[in-house]
C-alpha cells in the first residue's frame, strides 16, 4: 500500500523538485484537484543536485529526497527520456544532455540519427519517473512509458525536445505533429501521472 499525500498536512505544501517555471505550472495544474499547493524547488530556494543515477527511477528519487529534506514538506521530482533500442537505451538518462549546454535539440536528434546510422530496428520509448518523497526519507515512485518508432527527418513544431523523431505506436504523425492535447492523452508523463495520483492522491 503507497504511502498517501495528506492535504491537511503543512498546509497542502508540496515541493516540486524542478526550476522548470513550465513544469511546476504543468504539476500544479495536475494535482490542483487534491488540496495541494505547488512550491517550486526555486522559490525555496533548493540546490539541483546532481544526476548521478543510472535509471529515470534513481535521478527521480535523489531530486525528490533532496528536495523533501531541504524544504522539510513532502517533494514531487519527476526524470524522463527517450530510451532507443538500438542504442542500447541511450540517450536515456542523459538525454538532456546529448543537447548539449546550449539546449540544442535539433543538435541531439541529430545525435540520435548519426549513432542509429542504418540499424533496423527503429524501435524506441519515451520514459517518465515520478518520485514523491517525504521529509523521513519515505518515497513512492511510479513510471510510465509510450513505445514507438525513431523517424527521420524531424517533422513537426508543436513539442519539444526528441518530440520531432517520435511516432507513437498505432499512429502515424509524430508527438511533436500532434495536438499537445492529443499528446497528452497517451504520453509517458500521463500514464506515470495516473499511476502517481491513483495510488497517492486520490480518495478511496
Ligand atoms: P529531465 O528534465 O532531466 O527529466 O530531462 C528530460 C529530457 O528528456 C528533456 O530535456 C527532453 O529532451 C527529453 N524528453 C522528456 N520528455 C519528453 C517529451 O515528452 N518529448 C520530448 N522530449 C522529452
Amino acid at each position: 500500500m503507497a504511502r498517501r499525500f495528506d492535504p491537511s498536512a503543512s498546509g497542502g505544501k508540496l515541493a516540486i523538485a524542478s526550476h522548470n517555471p513550465g513544469k511546476v505550472r504543468e504539476i500544479g495544474a495536475l494535482l490542483g484537484d487534491f488540496g495541494v499547493t505547488p512550491v517550486s524547488a526555486g522559490e525555496l530556494g533548493l540546490p539541483e543536485p546532481e544526476e548521478t543515477g543510472q535509471t529515470f527511477i534513481d535521478n527521480a528519487k535523489l531530486k525528490a529526497l533532496a528536495a523533501a529534506e531541504g524544504a522539510n514538506v513532502p517533494a514531487l521530482a519527476d526524470d524522463s527520456g527517450l530510451a532507443v533500442d538500438a542504442l542500447e537505451g541511450a540517450p536515456g538518462v542523459y538525454s538532456a544532455r546529448w543537447a548539449g549546454p546550449e539546449k540544442d535539440f535539433s543538435l541531439a536528434m541529430e545525435r540520435v540519427h548519426e549513432a542509429m546510422a542504418d540499424s533496423i530496428d527503429r524501435t524506441g520509448r519515451f520514459v517518465c519517473a515520478l518520485a514523491l518523497a517525504w521529509p523521513d526519507g519515505h518515497c513512492e515512485v511510479f513510471q510510465g512509458t509510450v513505445e514507438g518508432l525513431i523517424v527521420w527527418p524531424p517533422r513537426g513544431e508543436k513539442g519539444f525536445g526528441y518530440d520531432p523523431i517520435f511516432v507513437p505506436e498505432g499512429y502515424e504523425e509524430t508527438f511533436g505533429e500532434m495536438d499537445p492535447s492529443e499528446k497528452h492523452a497517451v504520453s509517458h508523463r500521463a500514464a506515470a501521472f495516473k499511476k502517481l495520483v491513483a495510488a497517492c492522491f486520490e480518495s478511496g
